[in-house]
């Protein structure tokens, strides 16, 4: 059984991370979304928050289920049996820095692949640091997080 998982902060989480979500379901048996708690960050949404707005947009993919994890991603992927870490690819401004991730991770646990998928073009600008500063500054985040969360990521900045 080919298990992936596909981790990252999802503050909050955006379309283009939906959409790397829901094509990496169909290419693996089961995947895990593993929303990262942080403790040094000040986030927008608690990680309770996080893993409750992804279950819901994400509640019609059956092979994908939602966590959250603490410590190193490859020790949690061990705990899960999964074999895969799925990233999401934008701009080669991405590259660097998911090579040099991709790289610590394969030594810390070699059996763990790392995948790089290339977003879409629609979503290829989108992060959710710049969703949040657009909100923040009273610009239209329309389209580009899910639905349930536009109003609320509004209200928060208020
Ligand atoms: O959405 P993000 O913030 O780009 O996701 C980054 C994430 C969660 C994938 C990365 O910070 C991570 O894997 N953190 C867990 C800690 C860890 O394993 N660090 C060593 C790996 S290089």
């Amino acid at each position: 059984m080919r298990i992936a998982v596909c981790p990252g902060s999802f503050d909050p989480a955006t379309n283009g991370h939906i959409d790397i979500i829901e094509r990496s379901g169909l290419l693996f048996d089961k995947v895990i979304v593993a929303v990262l708690n942080n403790p040094k960050k000040q986030p927008l949404f608690s990680v309770e928050e996080r893993v409750e707005i992804l279950k819901k947009t994400c509640g019609a993919m059956k092979n994908v289920e939602i966590d959250s994890f603490t410590g190193l991603l490859t020790e949690y992927a061990k705990s899960k049996n999964a074999n895969v870490i799925v990233k999401g690819l934008r701009a080669v401004s991405d590259f660097e820095y998911e090579l040099q991730m991709a790289l610590m991770n394969k030594k810390l646990n070699p059996e763990i692949e790392t995948v790089f998928m290339m977003t879409s073009s629609k979503y290829s600008y989108l992060s959710s640091s710049l969703v949040k500063e657009v909100a923040r500054l009273g610009g239209c985040i329309k389209g580009l997080v899910p639905e349930i969360i536009e109003g609320e990521i509004y209200k928060r900045f208020k």
